[in-house]
């Protein structure tokens, strides 16, 4: 749990939270990332090529040294590897929503990579199967609804996009609601969403939810042609737009939802410090957004962290708290009744907190 002792720290914990932008994979421990290497015999690097690898604690600090997305991203699809049975999949994310039901997440739409796994000989049903068994029992346990947004690498090529596409589809994934949507991650410069279109066409069609990380690395051009030839619903980072005042009004009026992660920001040098991001820019102009951890365990801290993180830079009020958890939930996937729900929590939230911040 975020262990600040700012005064404003209980009262971000209790602010009924939504999660749009967490990586399942990014979730991973190093702690029990060398427990299921071990469980499940899966040699990690060897010392004399990385000696990151040594122990947990060798490895969390070379978390705290990346330098690119790409550099975090090599160790990213390493810790993964360790991942193999229905079991691993469904152990890694219900410690994320235990986790996330402690800093106050009620909603939690989560990104997960399945080329990453059937590259691997990982099948996609064995992936859903353990995601779906963990949503099930945060949501009996916790009353912590999830959603599971597809994402594609964009390393990859558009046909291998494709057929991924076309198996989720095939297995009536997008149809039955077992998968919400769909997204784009993994090295941005070079690989602009443009080259994903026609999957994103199809998926448009059939009223499938579309979202794209853009605006992380590269320039805010990525961000409008994920928007304009993509058709998306949300940017995820989205930090870059504050280059663009135009796109940024247009973003502000569309009730786009931008899903920002200020320590991951950070640890990828994207920005020096969460008090260089655009969040005061962003109030201020009405763009929409939510704050969350996008792989917690690589960039030191769930989303709570990020809350505090975010009050310690900016100072928000109240107000601007309020106008945040609102439209975080606005800009969920869930349904209307769910949206009210949760809206109802945060009114009671900000009357019990009332003249604090
Ligand atoms: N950016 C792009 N791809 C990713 C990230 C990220 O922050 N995390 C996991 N895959
Ligand atoms: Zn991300």
């Amino acid at each position: 749990m975020c262990s600040c002792e700012a005064k404003t720290h209980q009262c971000l914990l209790e602010l009924p939270k939504c999660e749009h932008h967490l990586h399942i994979e990014g979730s991973l421990s190093p702690s029990l990332l060398f427990r299921l290497a071990a469980v499940n015999n899966i040699s990690l690097p060897k010392s004399e090529d990385d000696s990151s690898f040594a122990s947990a604690e060798a490895l969390e600090s070379r978390y705290e040294r990346f330098t690119s997305l790409n550099d975090f991203l090599h160790y990213y699809f390493i810790g993964m590897s360790v991942l193999i049975t229905p079991s691993d999949f469904e152990s890694l994310a219900y410690e994320y929503f235990t986790r996330a039901h402690k800093d106050g997440v009620h909603h939690a739409e989560i990104f997960f990579d399945p080329q990453a796994h059937t590259s691997r000989g990982i099948s996609y049903a064995t992936v859903v199967s353990g995601l779906v068994a963990a949503q099930a029992r945060a949501e009996k346990e916790f009353g912590l609804t999830s959603k599971l947004i597809l994402c594609f690498l964009r390393h990859l090529s558009a046909e291998d996009a494709e057929v991924t596409y076309q198996e989720a589809t095939s297995l009536g994934h997008f149809s039955n609601g077992t998968v919400a949507g769909i997204g784009l991650d993994s090295s941005e410069v070079g690989f602009p969403p443009e080259i994903f279109r026609e999957t994103y066409e199809s998926a448009a069609a059939a009223g499938i939810r579309r979202t794209a990380h853009a605006g992380e690395e590269g320039d805010s051009t990525y961000i409008s042609r994920a928007l304009d030839i993509c058709k998306t619903e949300r940017i995820d980072h989205g930090i870059r737009l504050v280059d663009d005042e135009n796109l940024l009004k247009k973003v502000a009026k569309d009730k786009t939802l931008v899903t920002m992660c200020p320590l991951s920001n950070v640890r990828l040098r994207c920005v020096t410090k969460v008090g260089e991001l655009p969040i005061r820019k962003f109030l201020d102009e009405g763009v929409r957004f939510s704050i969350n951890s996008d792989d917690p365990a690589y960039f030191g801290g769930y989303i709570q962290d990020n809350y505090c993180a975010v009050q310690e830079s900016f100072v928000l009020s109240l107000k601007d708290w309020k106008f945040i958890a609102e439209g975080s939930i606005e800009g969920s996937w869930c349904d209307a009744e769910r949206k009210k729900v949760l809206l109802e929590k945060v009114e009671a939230w900000a009357l019990s907190w009332n003249g604090t911040l």
